[in-house]
């Protein structure tokens, strides 16, 4: 065990941190608050010291003048060993595992590139659990954050069994044949890295099952470590203030103007990546306007993929063929007075709740999702309720599937007849849907959903 210790007894560790940094046009470094949903759940603890690692050269720059905020000790990590860690095994190997997003024959093939990454991967969360071990009070609680960070749990046990450790993953966890596609040391390396903390929480029953599974036919069993659930929910305090300010009534105006008056609107709003499923969603669209005439001019899909990862080219790829695909579809059935699919990819989240609020129906129709906030924020936000266009494969749809039109992800024709029955839906049955959908969404709120994972933690 190591001899130092720190002061904090709460801990979180996570890849992105709650404060990113730029050098301005001065030369000085600026601070952004992230928004995300993580942050507004642990804010619900004032005294916590967060982990994070410096993301780009901005936020390098700023560890090495030495601006930190209070309560973020932000690493920096060499940006190869980054690089390689978050780009070359977290988005690309670990991400495509869990959401199963390989296109075999060509993918995954594990060679010795692969290696050198994984390498990375390891030096990575090994500067973690070191910069957690050092700042740590002694019997001190820490929570660890997703896939990115697999293997913290068992390396800070090594330097530190007189912590509580817990992990939670954020993303679905895959069915054990699909996760035997990694290399058997490594599989086995990042079961027995998680089952290094005393208690590890999923999102959903079904992704805990599979981890467990996974222990079961890999390893032999879970070795006495706690595996719980907690829900997310979406933050209904926060989101009905926040979708009634200005700016968003200010988009809410634009964007009625742009989708033009009497016509239907099909929302959808995502970072831009494969999971998500974009491009069938258009496809459906088409597939509605191609065989429901009738809808022609009278429906808008208004889409916000919002780029992400893209220093990765498959996420660029991604990219470009949501761009595209609305393009056709538009020069194939727009007309003078009407753009069937409005595409914006620039991040505007007073816009997004715009969208929320002027939807009639909402498209959430991921490959697979860990929870999907969006499924849960839409019904809250609505102005004249909205119609949930979901997939199965969400893990949010073991708490909304009821209300939800719930869809085969892969299945374009099936989406296109939901998106058809959503439209048609009267109005009453979509007012009274949606009222028990925001009722489901709001039941765990963000804040509750950390208390809860400190107090388990807690309990023997
Ligand atoms: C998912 C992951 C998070 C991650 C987020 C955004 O929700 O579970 O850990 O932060 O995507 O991805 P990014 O790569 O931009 O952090």
């Amino acid at each position: 065990m190591a001899s130092t210790h720190g002061a904090a007894e709460v801990l979180v560790a996570s890849n992105r941190g709650p404060v990113s940094y730029a050098v301005g046009d001065d030369g000085s470094i600026e601070t952004k608050r992230g928004g995300g949903g993580l942050v507004s759940a642990l804010s619900v603890v004032d005294d916590k010291l967060w982990v994070c690692a410096a993301l780009d050269d901005g936020d390098r720059e700023a560890v090495r003048r030495g601006v930190a905020e209070p309560g973020v000790r932000m690493l920096d990590i060499d940006a190869d060993v980054y690089a390689d860690a978050y780009n070359g095994v977290a988005n690309s190997v670990l991400w495509f595992v869990h959401h199963m997003l390989y296109q075999t024959p060509l993918e995954p093939s594990f060679g010795t590139d692969f290696r050198r990454r994984w390498a990375s991967y390891e030096a990575y969360n090994r500067a973690l659990a070191q910069a957690l071990a050092q700042e740590a009070a002694p019997g001190a609680t820490v929570v660890v954050q997703d896939y990115h960070l697999a293997l913290v749990p068992g390396m800070l046990r090594e330097l530190r069994d007189d912590l509580r450790i817990g992990h939670f993953s954020h993303t679905p966890w895959a069915p054990v044949d699909y996760f035997r596609m990694l290399p058997d040391d490594i599989a086995e390396q990042l079961l027995r890295g998680m089952l290094g903390a005393d208690r590890l929480a999923f999102l959903t029953r079904r992704w805990a099952d599979a981890f467990t599974d996974c222990c079961t036919r890999i390893l032999g069993g879970t070795s006495g470590t706690r595996i719980g659930v907690h829900g997310l929910g979406a933050d209904a305090d926060f989101l009905r203030e926040r979708a009634h300010r200005d700016d968003v009534g200010e988009r809410l105006t634009a964007l009625r103007e742009q989708v033009g008056e009497d016509r239907k609107v099909i929302v959808r709003v995502d970072r831009t990546e494969l999971s998500k499923n974009i491009v069938r969603g258009l496809h459906a669209f088409e597939l509605l306007l191609e065989t429901r005439p009738e809808w022609r001019e009278k429906v808008v899909h208004v889409a916000f993929a919002y780029p992400s990862r893209q220093d990765l080219a498959v996420y660029r790829d991604y990219t470009a063929e949501v761009s595209r695909v609305a393009q056709a579809i538009n020069s194939r059935f727009g007309t003078e007075g009407w753009t069937p699919v409005i595409l914006h990819v620039k991040d505007d989240f007073a816009r997004s709740l715009a969208a929320y609020r002027l939807a009639d129906v909402a498209l959430v129709n991921p490959i697979r999702d860990g929870m999907n906030l969006v499924a849960k924020e839409v019904p809250v936000v609505s102005d004249d309720g909205c119609v949930l266009v979901l997939s199965r494969e969400a893990g949010a749809y073991e708490e909304l599937g009821e209300d939800a039109l719930v869809v085969n992800p892969y299945d374009v024709t099936g989406t296109a007849a939901a998106l058809g029955a959503a439209l048609a839906m009267p109005e009453d049955e979509r007012a009274q849907r949606t009222k028990r959908l925001a009722g489901a969404a709001t039941a765990l709120p963000p804040g509750q959903w950390f208390l809860d994972q400190l107090e388990a933690l807690k309990a023997e």
